[in-house]
């Protein structure tokens, strides 16, 4: 009798204990670190590295990631807005748990030579979205290796077109994000150095627009400007107030910005031109902040040019750029993030950051799905300072790839384990359009 129980004792302890290794979070990283894991997640990145592809061409890519699923065995669907890919790994019902990577790349031709250089002239991972789809499916491989401790299902989402194209509205469009309670999206960055990560509780990246103005005005000779109408005075005052909407009308406190970036009138020096097109980019962190820029854009254009009598239109360019909406991180995914990083980084490198003027159409997720965050993965090498994104010398330190693959799993596996179905989801859960699992 006394002899069973401390047996029963000594297998609960024993259960216990392997219960919380297998379980323990810096187990994930301990695993994404092995050099076989480590390599062929380095091998993905680099053959992505190579053939870069721009927004909604990703094919090759798209095709790359479609054979690392089936040779993990991860069920998906496919294509979504023409190249991207959902993948399922868990029990294929509720709750669901979406985690992202962006695939597309840049047109800039790389000026880094190494080994694994863009073969591609013009085109470019030069934001890091190779490593984005190598870290994702780092995650992937670790989520199917657990996927019996799941406790709903986590749904890969490796989305298209993320610079400019939109790629995130349409695959929402095409109905991928239905049920799912909370979405995690990550970036790599130099900002922050190797071995922490970064983010912040509400907005995180800016919305964004782009406008265009045609100032029309009535050209003739410079020298005799009582017969023109002077459409290259008129825009320079348009810019002038347009720079008034921020040091006088937003609330300081209220971070915003316009930027006119393009003035394109005349071309002699004794000819004053017909009209001058001016074009721009604004940026903010609500949407209430967001429109009022948009509509006091128009109006200030419009009507500052009417002072010097020439007319203006102005266009948003909304077919070709869509309006990004801000990114908004949700605090209570905010603390999930802080214990479940601290857990693999250490609290130390787990950093809070400021806001970023940059968009990211991630920020499309927060309007479709009752809870979203985004975060930075840190991969500053203090041996050398690395280019920023964008910039044809970008490269990365593919140490931290390891980082953001465990962080990412960890997130999901985690998420479905504490909120379950607790989490508010705007009573949206409707079990059939996931029949496919
Ligand atoms: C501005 O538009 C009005 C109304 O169409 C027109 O009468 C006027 O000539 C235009 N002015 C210029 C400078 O184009």
């Amino acid at each position: 009798m006394d002899f069973s129980k401390h047996l029963l004792l000594l297998l609960c302890i024993v259960v216990s204990v392997l219960f919380d290794c297998t379980n323990g979070s810096s187990m994930l990283l301990e695993r994404a670190k092995e050099p076989e894991f480590m390599d062929w997640m380095v091998g993905i990145r680099r053959r992505l590295h190579e053939n870069p592809e721009l927004g909604y061409e990703e094919f090759a890519t798209s095709e790359l990631i479609r054979k690392e699923l089936d040779s993990m065995g991860i069920v998906y669907k496919h294509p979504y807005a023409v190249t991207g890919i959902v993948g399922f790994i868990g029990t294929g019902k509720p709750p669901f748990v979406g985690l992202r990577a962006d695939m597309d790349a840049l047109p800039i031709q790389e000026g880094v030579e190494w080994a694994h250089k863009s073969k591609v002239p013009g085109k470019m991972h030069a934001c890091g979205h190779d490593s984005h789809v190598a870290m994702l499916l780092g995650a992937a491989k670790i989520l199917q290796e657990r996927s019996s401790e799941l406790q709903g299902t986590v749904v890969l989402i490796f989305q298209p077109a993320e610079e400019g194209g939109g790629g995130a509205k349409r695959m929402i469009d095409e109905g991928v994000v239905q049920n799912i309670d909370a979405i995690f999206g990550f970036h790599i960055t130099s900002e922050i150095p190797f071995g922490t990560v970064a983010s912040r509780p509400g907005p995180i990246m800016a919305g964004s627009g782009f406008f265009e103005a045609v100032i029309t005005g009535k050209g003739g000779h410079a020298a005799i400007p009582q017969h023109t109408i002077d459409p290259i005075i008129a825009a320079s005052n348009v810019i002038v107030s347009l720079q008034h909407l921020i040091s006088r009308e937003a609330d300081p406190l209220d971070s915003q910005v316009v930027t006119v970036a393009k003035f394109q009138g005349g071309s002699a020096y004794n000819v004053i031109p017909d009209s001058v097109t001016i074009g721009g980019t604004f940026r903010a962190f609500s949407k209430e902040s967001f429109m009022q820029l948009t509509r006091r854009i128009e109006e200030v254009i419009v009507r500052q040019a009417s002072v010097q009598r020439c007319n203006a239109t102005v266009d948003f360019l909304t077919d070709k750029h869509l309006f990004f909406p801000p990114t908004i991180n949700n605090p209570s995914l905010h603390a999930h993030f802080q214990k479940v990083a601290s857990d693999i980084v250490g609290p130390a490198n787990v950093r809070e950051c400021q806001p970023v003027m940059g968009a990211e159409d991630f920020a499309f997720f927060s309007d479709a799905v009752p809870a979203t965050y985004y975060y930075f993965v840190g991969m500053q090498d203090e041996s050398k300072s690395l280019a920023s994104v964008h910039n044809p010398f970008f490269t990365i330190n593919e140490g931290a790839l390891p980082n953001g693959a465990a962080i990412h799993a960890s997130l999901a596996l985690n998420y479905l384990s504490e909120f379950g179905n607790n989490f508010p989801n705007k009573g949206k859960v409707d079990d059939a359009s996931h029949d496919e699992l």
